[in-house]
């Protein structure tokens, strides 16, 4: 059996295209394989934002010493630990928001790089060696060449904890123009949008299927 993680963290709770890519992961994933899938959703159901920074002081406290409020965090710092280090796939959805990383994700990842399992320098860190998938949508476009090239402060971030921090492989499946649809001035690029969420709905379902046979061939071995 093996073991998917799902982040959602979306705050649309209709229409949301992260959520719908990783859908389409998912499903790819687990079509053939015997596989559980353990999600967390942020996006509308958030994280407590201050439990981070009572984590953090909790472990500069004699655990006896440590208050309710302490305890509660730690032990939800290894709660979300534990979902991710018991997969062997990890599906990070991460809408852009504001030109960065969401708060949503941000308190995600700062109570998970919490744990002793994933903290900054740990040896071999609890990804190590495994695949994860960051699936992004943004609504404008921000390749080179056009005018808001530079103002992704995102992508690199997510990319560099996951893998240089946390030892994931890291594949990035992304669509990009998603409000082209419901912004007038986009209009000329609805076209150029509706391609590239169908590319990204495709690298969906080629990847998941490949991650699905490798998995099954390690489930076999
Ligand atoms: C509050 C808010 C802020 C946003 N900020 C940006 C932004 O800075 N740049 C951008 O390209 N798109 C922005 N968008 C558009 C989102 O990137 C787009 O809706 C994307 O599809 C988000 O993923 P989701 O559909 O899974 O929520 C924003 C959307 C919302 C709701």
């Amino acid at each position: 059996m093996s073991t998917v993680f799902r982040l959602d963290a979306s705050i649309k709770p209709e229409g949301s295209v992260t959520r719908a890519i990783e859908d389409t992961l998912q499903g790819a994933i687990v079509a053939d394989l015997d596989a559980t899938v353990v999600k967390r959703e942020i996006g509308l159901t958030p994280l407590p934002s201050d439990a981070w920074a009572t984590a953090i002081f909790a472990g500069f406290t004699p655990a006896d010493a440590r208050t309710p409020e302490q305890n509660a965090a730690v032990a939800l710092v290894t709660e979300l630990a534990d979902e991710l280090a018991s997969a062997e796939v990890a599906i990070i959805g991460a809408p852009f928001y504001n030109w960065g990383v969401t708060q949503h994700l941000k308190t995600w990842f700062d109570l998970v790089l919490a744990d002793p399992r994933f903290s900054a320098g740990v040896e071999t860190p609890a990804g190590s060696g495994k695949q994860a998938f960051l699936v992004i949508a943004r609504g404008g476009g921000y390749g080179e060449g056009t005018p808001r090239y530079g103002w992704d402060h995102a992508t690199a971030w997510l990319e560099r904890i996951l893998k240089d921090v946390w030892g994931y492989e890291v594949t990035i499946i992304e669509a990009e123009l998603t409000l082209a649809e419901s912004t007038p001035a986009m209009a000329g690029l609805v076209d150029l949008a509706r391609q590239r969420l169908a590319e990204a709905h495709s690298a969906a379902e080629t990847h998941g299927k490949a991650v699905a046979v490798k998995l099954g061939e390690i489930a076999a071995a």
